[in-house]
């Protein structure tokens, strides 16, 4: 059985592109392999805190001498990071905001991506000391944005700070596949948008089926 991690980051419940199309590759994936499980965060509602000096203490003090108070703080990254640790698929279905991520998703990162859990720092590495912990997952990026030409070569793609972040960022999830399933031209609302908006949902039930057959397969990097 296939364990699913979907976050949801809009802030908008109502006609969210990469809402709807999240919740269309949750529908469609359960079609194919109904017994798998998913594990949803609706970060875009209920965004996780935002990170604070005693958080950053208490990670950096020993498990064992931690106080109850910062056992506390660093409760919802421990539940986060089990999330995370439990899925061998990874779905974040986010809008872009101001050429980047939503603060909802930057808060989500910061929470998991931590010292000694996800990944561990040593000196005796050199100049890369930071060594991800996590690996062996595929993650799925939807995307949704009013604009467009984010693309390589596109005429944006220097602005495009969410999806390049994202992959950055996709080793310390434990990601070793990303696949991207981006919505274009939403503020233009024209056919370029509608050709889009296609586009993204043909490409689901393919990406689905080439995860599923990775996973069932024995060089499956899972
Ligand atoms: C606060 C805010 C900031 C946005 N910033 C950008 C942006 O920098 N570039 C862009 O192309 N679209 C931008 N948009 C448009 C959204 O990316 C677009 O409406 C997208 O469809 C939102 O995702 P959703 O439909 O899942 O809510 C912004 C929208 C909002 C509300």
């Amino acid at each position: 059985m296939t364990a699913i991690l979907h976050i949801d980051a809009s802030a908008r419940k109502e006609r969210s592109i990469s809402r709807t199309l999240g919740e269309t590759f949750k529908h469609q994936w359960l079609t194919e392999k109904p017994a798998d499980r998913f594990i949803y965060r609706d970060i875009g509602s209920t965004p996780p805190d935002f990170i604070s000096e005693s958080w950053i203490a208490a990670v950096f003090t020993p498990e064992e001498k931690r106080t109850d108070e910062q056992n506390l703080l660093l409760a919802l990254s421990d539940v986060l990071i089990e999330e995370l640790s439990e899925a061998d698929v990874i779905v974040i279905s986010t809008p872009m905001y101001n050429y980047g991520m939503p603060a909802s998703l930057k808060a989500w990162i910061d929470q998991i991506v931590r010292i000694n859990k996800t990944f561990t720092f040593d000196l005796n590495r050199g100049d890369f000391p930071l060594e991800p912990t996590l690996s062996g997952k595929f993650l799925v990026l939807i995307t949704s944005c009013g604009e467009f030409g984010f693309e390589e070569n596109g005429a944006r793609e220097t602005m495009n700070h969410l999806g390049p972040h994202l992959r950055t960022l996709s080793k310390y999830l434990g990601a070793d596949e990303i696949h991207e399933i981006n919505v274009e031209y939403q503020e233009f609302g024209d056919k370029r948008h509608k050709r889009s908006i296609e586009s993204a949902y043909k490409s689901i039930p393919e990406l689905i089926k080439r995860i599923t057959k990775k996973l069932a397969s024995p060089e499956s990097p899972v």
